[in-house]
């Protein structure tokens, strides 16, 4: 299989210098990434064949020995070398070794904000041979309970001032009979357990092998949740392999041993914990770990600690430039600014105010079999079709009917691929070096993320649900996403999700909830237009309280529009497409609109004044 690789990315090779005229002028850099793409192949597989096999971990242990004293995560000016986060990790795992209810290669989920214990414990599980879920957590009640169930866990590890929290789930994890850790020297509830207390007391003494060795590259390393378009959220099964490939992502952009990272994305997506944590192990560079982005301290962190890459989302670029201009906005050592979601205009905003830095777009999903970076700095593009890795992962863009929300087929039954400028869905070939695992415990939804049919009967491709261009020369941008998803502050948002939990509140009786634009703002805001039932009268702060005990806030309708009766023309699709374009303004909306307001803790009547002030920049949402 891999020796077939390699001489597909050979002949690929040799075929480049007749391709010169289709590939200039980028041509040197298409080839500089080709190179990058092979020297990471052949590490991958040479670390596929060795034995005992080689997982992520033994890249830390690598890295631990090669320099143990350097600082490996930095967090609000603490510093935790090499050699002790290997060794506290070491204690986390004896220390959970001697918990009843709990045994090697058990799965565990870790419900933790960024914080370096966060990653001293995942060290830890790895270490045990178990899979550890990576709970988000802003979530509460049924949703805290569906994730956790989801992946079978058996073992909760959560961060003290999750307490609350974790008390709302109680009763339902104690019933489940599980063991329930808290990240704290002293716990006096019954049923959960402290935690810090006796991994301070736990030897740091070597895991044996042995704890691992029922390990192989298909086991579950992570399960992270990603939202779907329909009900809660999934589980997204990252196995070894994954995770090993995963390792490239920060060495294939450039990033070596001497560059310190600024970490922070929350480290339970697939950005922070990939891309930042596991990435980093890879590069064996520092980590300046943040609780969470704050625009304020962005560029005195990087200063302070000679930050050289930073990660980054869309709204964390569009917050950087909005910030007002200082003198010193060019004083730093950043050269390279790696993510996803920034908008061209942002991003020429963003090169022009803090200097030359490196803009590494990319685009990736957790589950997803197909990823692009834009390795050539094009202004607002995702990637560029490349021949070498369209044969490696062939992928194409196919015609897509947004109305009916799903793809156009021809007479045949087949679909039809879009033609160059032209918006269609990504849709990429399931293979087995480009494989989809799909989602724990949920054979339905990950049936959903495939498509059959595409380009030949009885072909196999995974659905992205994004919708992207290719211009004339090959770049790729994305163009929007399909279905029942939105995104709000870096989160996503599934639509069904929040009509579940609204009409589970008194008076509701339908709701059709969808995401709208706000100009300056990137991704979609939530709304809900819903309809009250029998004799019911809207109760802003009754929903309110429901919203919020229910939904992380970027997850609560911030516009709420009430109306008579579900209209009847159409679809449903149709419908909301309309509720979409007609979004939330007063002034041409007959329905009493309502605007979620933390300060009055209520939903309040949306005013022209208030609306004129969210369109004009002076409130922001
Ligand atoms: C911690 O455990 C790992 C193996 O799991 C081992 O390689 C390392 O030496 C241990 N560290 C210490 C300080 O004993």
């Amino acid at each position: 299989m891999m020796i077939y690789l390699i001489s597909v990315i050979l002949a690929s090779i040799f075929i480049i210098p007749f391709a010169i005229k289709t590939l200039s002028p980028y041509l040197w850099l298409d080839i500089l990434y080709l190179k990058d793409l092979l020297r990471i192949l052949v590490t991958f597989v040479s670390r596929r064949r060795r034995r005992p096999f080689f997982f992520v971990l033994d890249r830390f242990l690598e890295q631990t020995a090669a320099h143990p004293d350097k600082s490996f995560i930095v967090f609000e000016n603490e510093h935790f070398s090499y050699t002790y986060t290997d060794r506290r990790s070491n204690q986390t795992a004896n220390a959970l070794l001697a918990q009843p209810g709990y045994k090697a290669g058990d799965t565990v989920a870790l419900f933790m904000g960024n914080e370096p214990a966060f990653m001293f414990t995942w060290l830890a599980l790895a270490k045990l041979g178990s899979p550890v879920a990576l709970l988000n957590h802003n979530i509460r009640t049924k949703s805290l309970l569906h994730c956790f169930n989801c992946c079978k866990a058996t073992v909760l590890i959560a961060a003290s001032e999750l307490k609350a929290a974790v008390e709302d789930v109680l009763p339902t994890l104690t019933e489940q009979g599980v063991t329930v850790l808290l990240m704290t020297k002293h716990c006096d509830s019954p049923g959960i357990e402290s935690f810090s207390d006796k991994v301070d007391e736990a030897s740091d003494s070597p895991l044996p092998r042995s704890l691992r060795s029922h390990i192989t590259f298909k086991s579950p390393a992570v399960y992270i949740y990603t939202s779907g378009t329909t009900g809660l959220p999934k589980a997204a099964v990252v196995n070894q392999n994954r995770l090993l490939t995963a390792l490239a992502v920060l060495a294939s952009n450039g990033v070596t041993s001497s560059d310190v990272i600024y970490l922070n994305l929350p480290l339970y997506h697939t950005a922070g914990f990939i891309i930042g944590f596991i990435g980093s192990i890879e590069t064996g560079s520092t980590i300046i770990l943040k609780r969470k982005f704050s625009a304020s301290q962005f560029w005195d962190d990087c200063r302070k600690h000679s930050v050289t890459v930073v990660q980054y989302i869309g709204e964390v670029m569009r917050y950087l430039c909005s910030k007002p201009k200082r003198e010193n906005d060019k004083d730093h050592k950043v050269k390279l600014a790696i993510g996803n979601g920034i908008r061209a205009e942002v991003w020429k905003e963003f090169l022009n105010r803090f200097g030359n830095i490196e803009v590494r777009e990319f685009y990736a999903s957790t589950e997803g079999n197909v990823g692009f970076v834009n390795y050539v700095g094009k202004i607002g593009a995702i990637g560029r079709v490349n021949f070498f890795h369209q044969k490696l992962f062939p992928f194409t863009l196919i015609k897509y009917d947004t109305e009916r929300d799903e793809p156009i087929r021809d007479d045949n039954g087949l679909c039809v691929e879009a033609p160059k400028g032209e918006t269609g869905l990504l849709v990429s070939k399931i293979t087995d070096i480009a494989p989809f695992v799909g989602y724990a415990q949920n054979e339905e939804q990950t049936e959903r993320k495939k498509l059959r049919n595409v380009l030949k009967k009885g072909d196999l491709y995974f659905n992205s649900g994004d919708l992207m261009r290719i211009d004339n020369d090959n770049f790729i941008y994305f163009q929007d996403r399909v279905g029942d998803t939105f995104r709000w502050k870096g989160e996503n948002v599934a639509t069904n999700e929040v009509s579940d939990i609204l009409t589970i509140s008194d008076g509701l009786k339908e709701a059709n909830v969808y995401g709208v634009q706000v100009p300056g703002h990137e991704g979609r805001i939530g709304m809900a237009a819903v309809t009250m039932k029998e004799g019911a009268q809207f109760d802003g702060s009754r929903i309110f309280n429901h919203v919020v005990s229910y939904l992380p806030s970027y997850a609560r309708p911030r516009f709420i529009r009430i109306q008579n009766a579900v209209e009847v023309t159409g679809t449903f699709k149709q419908m909301k497409v309309k509720l979409v374009e007609e979004s939330f303004d007063p002034g041409c909306i007959q329905d009493p609109l309502y605007i979620l307001d933390n300060e009055e803790k209520s939903y309040i009547p949306l005013t022209a004044q208030v609306y004129s002030s969210i369109i004009s920049g002076n409130i922001k949402l």
